[in-house]
C-alpha cells in the first residue's frame, strides 16, 4: 500500500522475541535485561493471521527478526507457516547465526531464502568481547553452510570506535572469494548504541579503498533494504553501506515493523504505531484489523529524526525493536 508520503510499503520486519543468546555492546546491556513474558508476545497463530492480512494490504517481503529469532522455540515452524502465506514472495531472517549451527538445511527447507548475519569482526577475542560471549567460528560455519545451500547471505557489521575498526578490511575481504555482501551499518543512537563511538561511513570507505582500490558502485539488486553496494576489482561478492545518519534513506523507506508484543511500529525511531495484540485478543474481525493496519501505515512518519528532538522518540532497545 501507499503511505501519505507516496512511499510503497511492501516489506515487514517481524520480531518474534526480544530475547537473545548474545549481548552485543550496541544492542543490549550485559546484565539486568528484563524480557517480555510469554503471554505478552504474540503466538505463532496470531503472527500468521496478521501476516495473511498484511499480505492483503500489499506486503510482499517478510523478514523475521529478534532479539535472536532462533532463540524462540519453534521458530522454523513459524517460518514454514509464513512461507505458505499467499502473496509473500520472499522470506528472510536477521540472526546472529550461532543457534543455526547445524540447522541451516532445516532453515532452508522451511522456506528461508536469505540470511542476514550479524558479524562485527573475524577476530575471535574481539567477537567474544563485542557479543559478550559468542564464538565466531560457529557464525563462520553457518555462513559457509548457507552459501553451499544457495542461500543469499549478507553480513551486518556495526563499526564501533575503539573496538572493531582495525578488522574491518579483513571482514570486507570475506566478499572477495565468496558470493556474499558484507555491509557496514552506521551505529544508530538507539538504546545502548547511544553511548558508543560511531565510525562514519566515509571513514570506513576510506579504509576499504586504501586496501582494495576503487569502490565501484554495484547496481545489481540485492534485497529490498536501504543498503548501497560497491564491488572492488576482483571481488566475487560486494560490500554495502547502511548509513541512516550520513545518507538518510527515509524518502525511499518501504517497511514497517511488528514487535514481538504485537505493536505495528511504523518507523525505527518513532513510537508511533498501533497495538494489534490488544485488538486480536479483544476478538477483532479481519476487517477491523485490516482497517487499523491500513490507517496506521498511512500515517508512517516521514523521517527518522535521529538528529533532532522529536516528540515520540523510541525508547525501546534495539533487541525489542528487531533492528
Ligand atoms: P535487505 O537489504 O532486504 O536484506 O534487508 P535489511 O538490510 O533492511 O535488513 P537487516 O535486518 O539486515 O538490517 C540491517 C540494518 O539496517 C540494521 O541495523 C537495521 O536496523 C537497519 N535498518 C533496516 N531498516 C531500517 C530502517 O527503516 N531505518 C533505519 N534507520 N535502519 C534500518
Ligand atoms: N546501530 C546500528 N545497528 C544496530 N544493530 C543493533 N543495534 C544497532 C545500533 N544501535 C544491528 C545488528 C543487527 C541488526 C538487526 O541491527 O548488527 O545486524
Ligand atoms: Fe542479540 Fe542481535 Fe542484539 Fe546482538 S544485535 S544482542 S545478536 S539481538
Amino acid at each position: 500500500m501507499i503511505d501519505a508520503c507516496a512511499r510503497q510499503i511492501d516489506y515487514i520486519r517481524i520480531s518474534i522475541t526480544d530475547r537473545c543468546n548474545l549481548r552485543c555492546v550496541y544492542c543490549m546491556p550485559e546484565h539486568g535485561v528484563t524480557s517480555f513474558e510469554h503471554r505478552e508476545i504474540l503466538t505463532y497463530e496470531e503472527i500468521v493471521r496478521l501476516a495473511r492480512l498484511l499480505a492483503q494490504l500489499g506486503i510482499r517481503h517478510i523478514r523475521v527478526t529478534g532479539g535472536e529469532p532462533m532463540a524462540r522455540l519453534g521458530c522454523l515452524g513459524l517460518v514454514e507457516s509464513l512461507s505458505r502465506v499467499p502473496g509473500i514472495e520472499t522470506l528472510s531472517m536477521t540472526t546472529n547465526a550461532l543457534l543455526l549451527d547445524g540447522r541451516v538445511r532445516e532453515a532452508h527447507d522451511a522456506g528461508l531464502s536469505a540470511l542476514n548475519i550479524s558479524l562485527d569482526t573475524l577476530d575471535p577475542e574481539i567477537y567474544r568481547k563485542m557479543t559478550r560471549g559468542g564464538d565466531v567460528f560457529r557464525a563462520l560455519s553457518v555462513i559457509d553452510e548457507a552459501l553451499a545451500l544457495g542461500m543469499r547471505v549478507k553480513i551486518n557489521a556495526v563499526p564501533v570506535g575503539g573496538m572493531n575498526e582495525e578488522g574491518l578490511v579483513d571482514l570486507a575481504a570475506l566478499a572477495r572469494d565468496r558470493d556474499l555482501c558484507v555491509r557496514f551499518i552506521e551505529l544508530m543512537p538507539v538504546g545502548c548504541g547511544a553511548s558508543l563511538e560511531p565510525v562514519p561511513t566515509e571513514a570506513v570507505r576510506a579504509r576499504l579503498a586504501e586496501a582494495f582500490g576503487e569502490l565501484r558502485e554495484d547496481t545489481q539488486k540485492r534485497g529490498f533494504g536501504p543498503a548501497r553496494y560497491v564491488r572492488p576489482e576482483g571481488f566475487c561478492g560486494s560490500i554495502g553501506f547502511i548509513s541512516p545518519l550520513s545518507h538518510e534513506f527515509c524518502g525511499q523507506c518501504n517497511r514497517v515493523r511488528l514487535t514481538a508484543d504485537g505493536f505495528l511500529k511504523l518507523c525505527l525511531n518513532h513510537r508511533a504505531g498501533t497495538d494489534l495484540r490488544g485488538m486480536l485478543r479483544a476478538g477483532a474481525s479481519d476487517g477491523e484489523l485490516l482497517s487499523a493496519m491500513r490507517e496506521a501505515i498511512y500515517r508512517k512518519p516521514a523521517r527518522h529524526g535521529f538528529e533532532s528532538e522529536i516528540d515520540d522518540r523510541e525508547v525501546r532497545r534495539m533487541n525489542e525493536i528487531g533492528g
